[in-house]
């Protein structure tokens, strides 16, 4: 069941709901995302494109893509030569994305039934779309099924803040992230379940423990903005243990 405001449930967000919330959200993401983040999910994303170790040439999968904003990177470093396809559950958020990067498939589908065949990309991102995923082990098996043996999977989301900064945070969070999203989108209820959302997902080592057991060899992730997002990286290993 959804919440009664009609946003997803915090911890098993329904598909239906995150659908709803995306779509009512989409012509104002990209300005609320810069502002909220002070303009650091830029950086964020530059840094988990680099991590994809990606080359001019590959083929890649961003998934949970959004509007676009780390496809529009990926596709950079792939160049003309390479391919990347983004694909969403919002049609809403693939139509800004379509707009934004043209030479970028979009493709409307789920996470956890990605519509390709197995070891198709060298490489698969996801940026936010994590935590909003109801099944984020079949999301993450996915992952590793459509990549090739030796490919990357390179996963952005929030984390937790160093204990220091916390109360930092947190008063951010209440106090700042609400007023911020009312003026942008004339109401902050989206917003109540992003701070919500992020405080009540896995810390990173959690998340790598999910990225093991859908088979990806090693694990590691870098924590960025002292642990406001960390990025997991895991590989495809080159021979699948047994
Ligand atoms: C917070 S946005 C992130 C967008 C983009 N990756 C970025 O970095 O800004 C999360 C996106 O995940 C998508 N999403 C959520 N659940 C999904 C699922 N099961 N399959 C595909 N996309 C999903 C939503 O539609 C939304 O566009």
């Amino acid at each position: 069941m959804s919440s009664p405001i009609g946003l997803p449930t915090v911890g098993s967000p329904e598909p239906e709901a995150v659908r709803g919330m995306f779509t009512s959200l989409a012509s104002r993401y990209d300005l609320l995302n810069s502002l909220l983040s002070q303009g650091q999910d830029r950086r964020w994303r530059r840094r988990a494109a680099q991590l994809t170790r990606v080359q001019p040439g590959d083929r890649v999968l961003d998934v949970c893509t959004g509007t676009g904003a780390l496809a529009a990177v990926l596709r950079r470093r792939v160049g003309s030569a390479g391919e990347v396809i983004g694909v969403d559950l919002t049609e809403a958020m693939l139509a800004v994305a379509r707009a934004r990067v043209p030479e970028v498939s979009f493709v409307l589908g789920d996470a956890c039934q990605l519509p390709f065949p197995d070891r198709s990309f060298e490489a698969a991102t996801m940026a936010f779309g994590l935590r909003n995923i109801h099944d984020r082990q079949l999301a993450l098996t996915e992952l590793a099924r459509v990549l090739r043996p030796g490919g990357r999977a390179v996963i952005l989301e929030f984390s937790q803040v160093h204990p220091l900064l916390r109360p930092g945070y947190e008063w951010y969070s209440r106090r700042l992230i609400p007023p911020i999203a009312r003026r942008v989108l004339g109401r902050d209820s989206a917003y109540r379940y992003l701070t919500s959302s992020i405080s009540a997902f896995a810390p990173p080592e959690v998340v790598s423990e999910w990225m093991s057991r859908a088979g990806f060899r090693p694990v590691r992730h870098h924590l960025m903005s002292a642990g406001v997002v960390a990025i997991h990286v895991g590989r495809r290993p080159v021979a699948r243990p047994v």
